[in-house]
This record gives structure tokens, C-alpha cells and sequence, in this order.
């Protein structure tokens, strides 16, 4: 018996430990109620005589030994987890989630949206995959037209009447044909043409077309709607001016170029030297179109026109690569975060 306590004795000075669960493990053994000082207390009174007096010292100091050895050690277990606690820097910023950014395109759309409705103007949507009457027969273009052959139009499967739109004048064609007169409407959208992708062309971007409808509507409306839509985009002192063209679908037709926002007109390598830049085509609605569309074109006139809206980005932001627009580059779209 005496050995024991000896030898718990020396093992509670021994024993060392920065764990609370192990500490707490070691004093259930000693200290406990079913741990070994209880046992040895038990056993003391059958010890003989002689040796009661050195075993009882022994035990006492076992008791005090072991009460203060647990303490200490609790002690200062709970002191260093505290500690490291405390490396925790509650000052450090926090790992910010990146926000997105509007899409330059996006940002174009919106802009040409909110000026065109301002004037009254309605946004329309349309389907992507068309069919032959809404994106070429019913706007008038001739059987035999280039813009149906393969090479220019996506076809869907070997159906040739069903193909990747090739501009939104087709979604005109659905309004006018759910629609009486007035008509005010403008439908942004992709669409897919079938060019070699290079910095120049692309086999798809996006356009907005513009229809105005109504008794009386002339070429002289058009010009001062278009004259507002640029010196809104491009800035108060824009011009423009028209050049005679030719589509389908419009009668007369003309291409509207903008001065040069870069040298207002002086001449620059962005204009090529010439003062102005190419923007969109338009035209009065051909009566034929009106016809097709079950509008009676001896009651109503009006004009169209459409845009693509990345050539617009390209001159607001001078990028002049298309491809960057479909690219999705971080550190491209990055540089539009401030706009809206
Ligand atoms: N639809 C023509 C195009 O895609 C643009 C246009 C629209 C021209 C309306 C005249 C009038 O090129």
C-alpha cells in the first residue's frame, strides 16, 4: 500500500499536460470518487500500526499534491486557448465576394431603350430561330435575294424555311401583324449572320430596329427622330447626315452617318479621314411591307431603321475589336464597372 501512494505520489509530480480533457481524466483518477486516494483512504485503516503514520503523511500530501498540480494545470490550459483566441485579427478586412458588372452591350441597349422611349416608343421581342416570311418574304425580299443563300443565313437543320434570324426587322413583321396603327416600337435583339469571325465581323451581335407607324408619318419625322436618338448618344453637337442606299424593305432607303465624336468632323484615322462614321440604316416602310402585313398602306406610312448595337459600343468606348464583346474577359468587362 505504501508503494502506491509512493508511486502516485511521484507520478502526480510527473505529470504535465496542456490538455483540459486529459487534466480532467487525471484528476477522476486521483481525485475522484471512485479514483485512487478514495481507495487508499479505505485501505488506511487496515494498514499496521507501525506504518500508519508515514502512510497517512503520504496521503495527505498525495491529496494536496494532486489538488494543486489539477488546478495549476487547469489554469493554464485555459489561459493559452485564450491566447490563441486572440491571434484571431479582428481588424483584417474580410475576403470581399467580386461583384459583376453590366455587359458593355447591355449597358448600349439600355441607353438606346431609354432614349426611344422617351419618345413613345414600345420595346418588342422576338423569337431567335425565324421563318422565312418574317425575316425575308413578308419585308419584300425577291426570291432569288443574296441574303437567303447559305452563305450569309444560318438554316436550321435541312429545312429551308426555317433559319437564325438575320436582323430584328422580323419581329416589325410580327407587330404589325397583331397590331393596328399607331405603331411606335423598337426590338433589340440578337441576331446571326454567317461571316468568318475576325476583329471586323462576327456570326452573330446584336441589333435594335426602330418602326414608326401612323397616318402622315414622312422622311422629314424621321430625320429629326434620328437627329435626337444621336445627339442624345453622341453628345449635343452631334450631325448627321444621310446617304441614299438600298434595302428591301424600305422605299426611298438611306445609310445615317454621325460626325466623328473623336474630331468632331475635322477628320481623324477613327473616321477614316472623312469627318463622319457609318451607324445605321433606314428608310420609309415600302407599301408592300405594309401590305404583306395587313396594313393599308394608301391610310398609313411610316419609316424604319436599325442599328447594331456593338458598332455603337465600338464608338462610344473606341474598342475596336468585335470579338472582345462575346469574349467575356474579366479584365475587359472589368473596365465597365463604373458605368450603369
Ligand atoms: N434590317 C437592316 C439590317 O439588318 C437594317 C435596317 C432596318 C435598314 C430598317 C433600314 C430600315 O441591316
Amino acid at each position: 500500500m505504501l508503494k502506491l501512494a509512493k508511486a502516485l505520489l511521484e507520478e502526480t509530480e510527473k505529470f504535465q499536460s496542456h490538455d483540459l480533457k486529459e487534466i480532467e481524466q487525471f484528476r477522476l483518477k486521483i481525485l475522484g470518487n471512485k479514483g485512487e486516494l478514495k481507495k487508499l483512504f479505505v485501505a488506511f485503516k487496515d494498514v499496521d500500526v507501525s506504518e500508519k503514520k508515514e502512510f497517512g503523511a503520504i496521503l495527505n500530501q498525495l491529496k494536496k499534491e494532486a489538488l494543486s498540480k489539477v488546478n495549476a494545470l487547469k489554469e493554464a490550459a485555459q489561459k493559452q486557448s485564450h491566447q490563441e483566441n486572440e491571434h484571431i485579427d479582428l481588424t483584417r478586412p474580410v475576403n470581399q465576394d467580386r461583384l459583376g458588372s453590366r455587359h458593355p452591350i447591355s449597358i448600349i441597349r439600355n441607353e438606346i431603350i431609354e432614349v426611344f422611349s422617351r419618345l413613345g416608343y414600345q420595346v418588342s421581342e422576338g423569337p431567335d430561330i425565324e421563318d422565312d416570311w418574317h425575316n425575308f418574304t413578308a419585308l419584300n425580299f425577291p426570291p432569288e435575294h443574296p441574303a437567303r443563300d447559305m452563305q450569309d443565313t444560318f438554316f436550321v437543320g435541312k429545312n429551308p424555311d426555317i433559319a437564325l434570324r438575320t436582323h430584328t426587322s422580323s419581329v416589325q413583321v410580327r407587330v404589325m401583324e397583331n397590331n393596328d396603327p399607331p405603331i411606335r416600337t423598337i426590338s433589340p435583339g440578337r441576331v446571326y449572320r454567317n461571316e468568318a469571325i475576325s476583329a471586323r465581323a462576327h456570326c452573330f451581335f446584336h441589333q435594335i430596329e426602330g418602326l414608326y407607324i401612323d397616318k402622315g408619318v414622312s422622311f422629314a419625322d424621321m430625320k429629326q427622330t434620328l437627329l435626337f436618338f444621336a445627339k442624345t448618344v453622341f453628345g449635343e453637337h452631334t450631325k448627321i447626315r444621310l446617304r441614299p442606299s438600298y434595302f428591301p424593305f424600305t422605299e426611298p432607303s438611306a445609310e445615317m452617318d454621325v460626325s466623328c465624336s473623336i474630331c468632331s468632323g475635322d477628320g481623324c484615322n477613327v473616321c477614316k479621314y472623312t469627318g463622319y462614321l457609318e451607324i445605321m440604316g433606314c428608310g420609309m416602310v415600302d407599301p408592300n411591307v405594309l401590305e404583306n402585313c395587313g396594313i393599308d398602306s394608301k391610310t398609313y406610312s411610316g419609316f424604319a431603321f436599325g442599328m447594331g448595337i456593338e458598332r455603337i459600343a465600338q464608338l462610344k468606348y473606341n474598342v475596336n475589336d468585335l470579338r472582345l464583346y462575346s469574349e467575356n474577359d474579366i479584365n475587359f468587362l472589368d473596365q465597365f464597372r463604373a458605368e450603369f
